[in-house]
């Protein structure tokens, strides 16, 4: 039954996590840690499993992604969405800064200014301040629907904030990614041997475009406002009357808009604030390609109306291209964490927006293939904001006598070892190259393994590179007189280097060693499981690719994946080194918790069905609290089965592993049985 409580206290997580979101993704100022936000995050997921009654399309939670659409559905937009006209040099706006003077009879304008973001345009609808539809712009009548894609997008409020919300509300924006989520996004993409992206646009374009709306929530897509379609108060004489006031009311009704839009006083100024924004270009967080200036007020909007596909009273004045052509001297390759094979063209240095270019990405086999990219060869090259530069295409007319097809290597250049294709990537077979091993035990430290604050990044570079650092066990084997032969390393360095290593040693949880390793398709979400259903290293490595399978969330890639890494000899190798080293993180718990003299320490629980009093995430704090494991997918290491109220498979499958199935009052008695 839903009680008024727990509908009241899924209102009010879910209010709360949208404050967040919006603290964090439009105003960029959090008031939270990520792990209190994921804390009320996991709480209303926890209520709404229990109590499907509570479901609602724009609960927070939804912002994952749902169901993959069998196709776009055409959207007619109400009103249409108009293209802009183009001005390439400042005579241009003058002109036609002319013609709306004319028009209105008045000189004394204002003109609304913001930049022209580069993405893809779409229109949001809100009724009675809920997002209900999403469309793109399409040929600007009929667009396609992507509802489902927009809820994935943090930045979108779903529930319109403040008081004074209309009825109904049609912004209008543009998706994009910024240049530093786009440089990431593409290394992803490149390391998962997947397409890589030319630029940001066609990333957030793609994204948008994707029927799996999973996927879509896996980019980082963002909404940027920067207008209006149909807008219906409920307020009788409630209206906006400038563009200033929309932009203004859609900010505070939460929605994100350029922080660099601006009202400019004459046509002069906007002359001036292009010119800023120009030089300001490279420097933006995403890209720009010009400033649209609009009219201010929307009676003269109305006055000057529009063209067969553009309004009379804006213009957008486009920046030059950021493109420049020189030679490509050399293809480099460099080699990352996964093996894969990456083309870098060695350029002769360019100037270009503002910085001297000598490399740029030629992102993998294909790219070079289909462009015919040759040493020698003249080559366009463009950069946009602080993306990486990336080469364009070629100028055949330039290219040298006898310049050959580029051959892209078959072995890996550092190791000699075969490379072979795989997806969009060319990886290096070799799992114990040296190129692989300083990323290797970069990530083997990093955030998302186990995350040893204390062991910078640079400084592992350069242990691996005297060969000091070999393999992560050998991190364990590091002394403080090793680290101070070194003159830049103090005193103070390498006594947190060496105590991280220690904390690591003593405390770290069986998964992040999991995640550490770097297995193939194993990120943290699926360490969790193994490290729930396993007791040890040797354990996970001991298991059958079926038996892995049997666990929820690991198919069959995954259980191929890991079955191949511990089969591997430098694998065995590696964890004897751990076992040697004394660092054995054990059973998804951590040393201490396993040390812990509580009858339930060590003991794996699984919940399943919905229990009386408390929620599953309620329960399984309990049992961690107690030194004991809650796993979500089941196995033969569940010590108890808590079966609630419709408790569904689980329990066939429990029985089928003659696990020990217990009721929620047997539960709470195992809690309070002290030691
Ligand atoms: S106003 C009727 N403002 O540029 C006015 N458009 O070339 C129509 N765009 O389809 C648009 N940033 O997708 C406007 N600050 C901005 C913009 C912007 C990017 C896009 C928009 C439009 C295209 C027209």
């Amino acid at each position: 039954m839903l009680s008024s409580d727990v509908a009241r206290r899924a209102a009010l997580l879910r209010e709360k996590l949208e404050y967040h979101n919006h603290r964090y993704y439009v105003l960029d100022d959090p008031e939270i840690s990520d792990a209190e936000y994921d804390e009320l995050f996991r709480e209303l997921a926890g209520l709404e499993a229990e109590y499907p009654e509570l479901d609602d399309p724009n609960s927070p939670t939804r912002r994952v992604g749902g169901k993959p659409a069998e196709g776009f559905t055409p959207y007619e937009h109400a009103e249409r969405m108009y293209s802009l006209d183009n001005a390439m040099d400042l005579d241009s706006w003058f002109a036609f800064t002319d013609r709306v003077i004319k028009t209105v009879g008045r000189e004394d304008l204002a003109y609304w200014t913001d930049p022209k973001m580069d993405g893809l345009a779409l229109e949001v609808i809100y009724e009675q301040g809920r997002f209900v539809r999403a469309a793109t712009r399409g040929d600007g009548r009929i667009g396609e629907e992507v509802t489902g894609n927009m809820r994935t997008v943090m930045n979108l409020p779903l529930t319109l904030r403040g008081d004074a919300v209309p009825e109904l509300l049609e912004v209008r924006g543009e998706v994009v990614i910024s240049n530093a989520d786009f440089a990431v996004l593409n290394g992803r993409q490149r390391e998962a041997g997947e397409k890589v992206f030319a630029n940001p646009r066609n990333a957030a374009a793609g994204s948008i475009r994707q029927l799996d709306p999973k996927v879509a929530a896996s980019r980082p897509l963002r909404f940027m406002a920067y207008g209006v379609g149909r807008v219906q108060w409920a307020q009788p004489l409630f209206a906006w009357t400038s563009q200033q006031e929309i932009m203004e009311g859609l900010k505070g009704l939460g929605l994100a808009v350029a922080p660099e839009a601006k009202l400019c006083g004459s046509r002069e100024e906007v002359g001036e604030y292009f010119q800023e924004l120009m030089e300001r270009r490279a420097g933006m967080p995403f890209e720009i390609d010009g400033v649209v200036a609009k009219v201010n007020s929307l009676s003269m909007q109305r006055a000057l109306g529009f063209t067969s596909r553009a309004p009379r009273w804006a213009m957008a004045l486009k920046f030059p291209a950021l493109q420049v052509k020189t030679v490509l001297r050399n293809i480099r390759i460099q080699v990352g964490r996964t093996g894969v094979l990456t083309p870098v063209a060695e350029l002769e240095p360019v100037p270009l927006a503002g910085v001297v270019v000598s490399n740029a990405t030629l992102h993998n086999k294909g790219y070079i293939e289909d462009h015919d990219f040759r040493v020698g060869d003249t080559v366009l090259i463009q950069r946009a904001g602080d993306v990486i530069p990336q080469v364009l295409s070629v100028d055949l007319d330039k290219r040298p006598e006898g310049a050959v097809p580029y051959e892209f290597p078959t072995t890996c250049p550092v190791c000699d070892s075969p490379a072979v294709e795989d997806g969009e990537a060319v990886r290096c077979t070799n799992d114990t190259c040296p190129a692989k091993t300083v990323q290797r035990i970069i990530h083997f430290v990093s955030k998302g393994g186990l995350d040893m604050d204390g062991v910078g990044r640079k400084w592992v570079e350069r242990l691996a590179v005297d060969g000091v650092l070999e393999s992560p066990a050998d991190l364990f084997t590091l002394d403080k007189p090793t680290l101070l032969k070194y003159e830049r390393m103090g005193d103070k360095s390498a006594e947190n280097f060496i105590a991280a290593i220690a904390r690591a040693r003593e405390g770290a949880p069986f998964w992040r060693l999991i995640a550490g390793l770097g297995i193939r398709h194993v990120g943290e979400q699926t360490a969790r499981i193994l490290a729930g259903a396993y007791r040890d290293l040797e354990a996970l490595g001991r298991a059958t690719r079926e038996e892995l399978q049997e666990l929820d969330d690991v198919g069959p890639v995954v259980a191929e994946s890991l079955h191949a890494f511990f089969q591997n000899a430098e694998t065995h190798a590696l964890v004897e080194r751990f076992r040697e080293a004394g660092f054995w993180p054990e059973g998804g718990q951590t040393a201490s918790e396993a040390a812990s003299d509580h009858p339930l320490a060590g003991k794996v629980f699984i919940f399943t069905g919905s229990l009386p009093d408390m929620t599953r995430d309620q329960a399984r704090a309990l049992v961690e609290e107690r030194g004991g494991v809650a796993v979500k997918s089941i196995s033969k290491k569940v010590d108890y089965v808590v079966a609630g109220e419709k408790a569904g498979s689980k329990v066939a499958k429990a029985e089928k592993l003659g696990l020990e199935i217990i009721d929620f009052d047997r539960f709470m008695e195992l809690l309070h049985t002290s030691a």
